[in-house]
């Protein structure tokens, strides 16, 4: 913030190249200090003087002949601390955020680039898994954040649909189908059906080449072993849509690994074209041990393609056919060497833009309470149960705090549900996350709830103190040039560097965190304040910065995914 303003500032005393300036520009540990610092250490050459020489001599010069939007430039040691003019830089931050509205840090980095995301890719005929959460709201914070960027983005849900336990569900429904309804809870069933599938092929092991002879069967189109391969895919739908809806999730594609079915031949084609398909123990493999690699396994010694074998097909269909430049999978840290398997074979195809366009966004595991929620032997805890429990957990918080509230269900869900995203995302992606009810829940915590109130509180405040956005801003802003308005206002200004960030890592915690501080903050200034009291146009003054703090608290909300309400 305002590095670029320092920078013309200094150009007019010092021989450096401006992004050299740019470069050395500082942020003063203390605030105290000033807001922007200029080392002189490097100086030392040009000008054949001691550091602090050159700083003190700086400092005159640029005093007499500063811009209006600095105060003053103060020596001390070998650095030239500048103190911004508070009036001016809190003028200009918020009449920027007050006209840009909700577009505020918006930007145009991403113009003209099409982004594709692969997110949540939930597996057919299996529990929608907590790992999928994590993939789905970091992937659409992801998305949110590119979007803001100027970035065509395409939400891509590469449903596992595919593959040979397709073929084990269906011997399992043919054998036992008739016990089951598949109407409620019919993710459950079908789960069950498989574990049975596995229990019995234990016993009778010639089950598994049924399994496989149907799996052929689908594979080569059959009618009936289609249809109901069809059907799977559309109970498992009608129930996944529920948890999508609500987590406030939507996606421009449904493409599942099934789509690649009939891509995949050209792909091992285009392997063999290049001499670089290997045939090993009966399998077709590429052999990656120059790089330090196991091998990327591209058909089993039974003519089954691979997951592998998929994903190459859909990185092609991606970038020739979607026309993506971008690449992103946003997938579990367990497969990281996965995706590198698949992205160097791309690049010995020939595809040389896998080595930077193709990239892994890999995170942790999330754990409820400090247990893992796995799938083995069918016992799972399902997500929607998880979301469903703190939607209650946020209702009986809610009945406690403010019983006459007239939308409860809604703020119930819209706060339970935030809570769990909001957590998921607000420690570094990469990091494991342990879901604690009592804090994630805690309105007073870092957590979404504490956020989405901080939001209605402000809105509140501009309801009683009747604030009309549109206003123009007062002459003066001196009713707000306090410290901790300050640092406020400061915080506000760095929004777009931290949207930058966020994109830049890929990681949406930059965001989460950053819309922490602004509350903490935010909420600092309340408690010492009196806002609604004084003259009118102190009154606007204040409410003028309280605002501009709800907007950019919103467009948080909006890029994590929560929703934000009025009244809570
Ligand atoms: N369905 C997979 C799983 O549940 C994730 C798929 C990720 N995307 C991909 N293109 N491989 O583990």
């Amino acid at each position: 913030m305002y590095r670029q303003q320092l920078m013309e500032q200094l150009k007019r005393f010092v021989e450096l190249e401006d992004s050299q300036l740019l470069g050395l520009i500082e942020i003063p540990k203390e605030e105290s200090h000033g807001d922007l610092a200029f080392p002189c250490f490097q100086l030392a050459k040009q000008f054949r003087k001691a550091p602090n020489l050159i700083a003190a001599e700086l400092a005159d010069k640029v005093n007499a002949d500063l811009l209006p939007v600095f105060e003053k430039a103060v020596a001390v040691g070998g650095y030239l601390n500048f103190f911004l003019n508070r009036d001016a830089v809190i003028r200009d931050i918020l009449a920027t955020i007050a006209k840009a509205g909700n577009t505020y840090g918006n930007s145009s980095v991403g113009r003209g680039q099409k982004v594709a995301i692969d997110m949540s890719s939930v597996n057919i005929a299996k529990p929608f898994a907590i790992h999928h959460l994590r993939s789905t709201m970091i992937g659409n914070a992801i998305a949110n954040i590119l979007d803001s960027q100027g970035y065509h983005v395409m939400k891509i849900n590469h449903l596992g649909d595919w593959g040979t336990s397709f073929g084990k569900l269906i011997v399992a429904y043919r054998n036992w189908g008739h016990e089951y309804d598949l109407k409620d809870n019919a993710v459950r069933q079908l789960l069950e059906l498989y574990v049975r599938f596995n229990q019995e092929a234990e016993k009778r092991p010639e089950m598994e080449d049924e399994a496989r002879a149907a799996f052929k069967a689908l594979e080569d189109g059959d009618e009936e072993t289609v249809r109901l391969w069809k059907r799977f895919i559309e109970i498992s739908l009608a129930e996944f849509e529920k948890t999508y809806r609500l987590l406030n999730v939507e996606f421009d594609y449904y493409l599942g690994e099934s789509f690649y079915s009939d891509k995949m031949g050209a792909v091992e084609e285009e392997l063999a074209e290049k001499g670089l398909l290997q045939t090993s123990e009966g399998a077709e493999i590429v052999d990656l041990s120059a790089f330090d690699m196991p091998p990327c396994l591209i058909r089993k010694s039974d003519g089954a393609t691979l997951y592998a074998t998929r994903d190459l097909a859909t990185a092609l269909y991606r970038r020739r056919e979607m026309g993506a430049d971008l690449l992103v999978y946003v997938v579990g840290a367990e497969q990281k060497l996965h995706f590198r398997q698949v992205f160097k074979v791309l690049e010995l195809m020939g595809h040389e833009w896998a080595a930077k366009d193709c990239i892994h966004v890999p995170f942790g595991t999330m754990f409820v309470d400090g247990q893992r929620l796995s799938s083995r032997k069918g016992q799972v805890v399902f997500l929607e149960d998880v979301l469903r429990k703190a939607v209650e957990v946020a209702a009986g918080i809610i009945e406690e705090k403010n019983p006459a509230l007239p939308n409860k269900e809604e703020v119930a869900e819209a706060v339970g549900v935030g809570a769990i995203i909001f957590n998921d995302l607000k420690n570094n992606r990469v990091n494991d996350v342990n879901f604690v009810w009592a804090e994630a829940l805690n309105f007073d915590g870092e957590t979404g709830p504490y956020v989405q109130y901080t939001y209605a509180r402000i809105s509140s405040l501009l309801r009683k103190g009747d604030y009309q956005p549109d206003q123009k801003l007062p002459d003066t802003m001196s009713a707000v040039g306090g410290d901790v308005e300050w640092s406020l206002v400061k915080l506000l200004g760095r929004f777009p560097n931290v949207l930058d960030r966020a994109r830049e890592q890929y990681d949406p915690s930059v965001v989460a965190k950053y819309v922490i501080d602004v509350c903490q903050i935010f909420n600092r200034y309340y408690n010492t304040t009196r806002i609604l009291e004084g003259e009118r146009n102190e009154i606007v003054q204040k409410l003028t910065l309280a605002s501009a703090a709800r907007t950019v608290i919103g467009k948080c909300l909006h890029l994590l995914g929560l929703r934000s309400m009025e009244t809570i």
